[in-house]
């Protein structure tokens, strides 16, 4: 019946329908809203569009690689799963979930600071690569550890998120009663009681908690309103590059820096010797109206392309985004939304059917560009789409 759902499913547009249907109003507000007036949300998708593919024909397809390097890990998939806080949100089995299908499906899982399993528990279920993603926090002993643990527990890369100095506004949080400290209203109240399953899969699953920061707060029994509010205070705003550098330092692995818009900002990252940089709004949660992700990818490969891997995220919903943002020199893509839609649906599964959504696409995609391997696309199977006559 699940399998069934799920089949029905030819896109991620279609697990986007199946986890609006699955999700109490608040719950979905906070997956799917931006910062302010959402233009950078709605620019993450509709930039592609301003690109086109150029195919060759007449070229051996018959043999399709889709496997790529990087942060030194070897991937199946050029598609990695994006940090996302509190995924048990969407699914009980949460990043226990997510991270179990990204290693069947032979990509890597970045466990963010604000999720709901540990950092060990996520590494004893799932083998494939894994990257921890933390912020710069107040309680420099909370990032000291997090180092330690990861490493520990086997995490293969370290990702350190800049762009939030303080949290974005995000109006629909504050108006559902998702942001820390506001109250649920009555709206949000009743759309528990007209999602009974997931309201019971809540009730009756463990506590909600932010796993790898409850024990820094006021106690193990602190509520999650509280972690949160927990969370918030550590954000500092006088964090600058120097802090970069030592947590980069610390680490000592692969370590790519998440949030970069600017070629500027991609230069410093080379200088404090990132392996990769991420260019990411946040899903157009942080400050409105920067411009789309792909649109900020040239550049920053101009300027960096040679030093380090560039990553894009944002905004990836087709294998054809995914083939774009390759040809325009990026190392790889990372999705957030379309992989927590799979699991709101179905959990693992639904995560799964996600990326196993991409491989179809992208393996289809490649065979029509008649460019056979993914790591042979490049800036000539791209061009800017030319508006009007010329
Ligand atoms: C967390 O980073 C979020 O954007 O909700």
């Amino acid at each position: 019946m699940l399998r069934h759902r799920l089949d029905a499913c030819l896109n991620i547009r279609d697990l986007r329908d199946r986890a609006r249907a699955a999700l109490p109003s608040p719950v979905l507000g906070y997956l799917e809203s931006g910062a302010d007036d959402e233009y950078s949300l709605d620019r993450n998708l509709g930039a592609y569009r301003d690109y086109e593919l150029l195919p060759r024909f007449l070229v051996d397809v018959s043999h399709i690689d889709t496997r790529t390097t990087v942060l030194g890990v070897d991937v199946e998939l050029p598609v990695l799963l994006s940090p996302t806080g509190m995924s048990r949100l969407f699914h009980p089995a949460a990043e226990l979930a997510a991270a179990r299908a990204a290693t069947a499906s032979g990509t890597l899982y970045t466990l963010s600071t604000l999720a709901t399993e540990t950092i060990e528990s996520v590494a004893a279920v799932a083998a494939g690569p894994k990257m921890f993603q933390i912020y710069v926090l107040k309680d420099e002993g909370l990032n000291r550890e997090f180092i330690q643990r990861s490493r520990e527990a086997g995490y293969r890369a370290l990702c350190l998120t800049v762009d939030v100095p303080i949290g974005g506004n995000r109006e629909t949080d504050l108006r559902t009663g998702m942001a820390a400290g506001t109250p649920f209203p009555w709206s949000s109240r009743l759309s528990f009681v007209t999602h009974p399953r997931w309201s019971l899969s809540r009730l009756t699953g463990p506590a909600f908690a932010l796993a790898n920061i409850g024990h820094r707060t006021l106690g193990e029994r602190a509520g999650l309103n509280e972690q949160m509010e927990y969370v918030f205070s550590q954000f500092v705003p006088t964090v600058t590059w120097d802090d970069a550098a030592s947590i980069a330092r610390e680490w000592g692995g692969p370590f790519a820096v998440k949030g970069i818009m600017s070629a500027a900002d991609a230069r410093r990252a080379a200088d404090i010797g990132a392996t990769a940089v991420i260019v990411s709004n946040h899903g157009g949660r942080q400050l409105d109206t920067v411009p789309a992700t792909v649109d900020c990818l040239a550049p920053i490969v101009d300027a960096v392309g040679d030093r380090l891997e560039v990553i894009l995220d944002g905004g990836i919903r087709r294998g054809t985004d995914v083939l774009k943002a390759m040809a325009m020199g990026a190392r790889a893509c990372m999705i957030g939304r379309p992989y927590l839609y799979g699991l709101a649906t179905a959990g693992e599964a639904g995560v799964t059917h996600a990326l196993d959504i991409f491989r179809a696409e992208i393996q289809r995609d490649l065979a029509l560009l008649g460019c056979p391997r993914l790591t042979d696309v490049d800036h000539s199977f791209v061009r800017r789409a030319r508006r009007g006559n010329t």
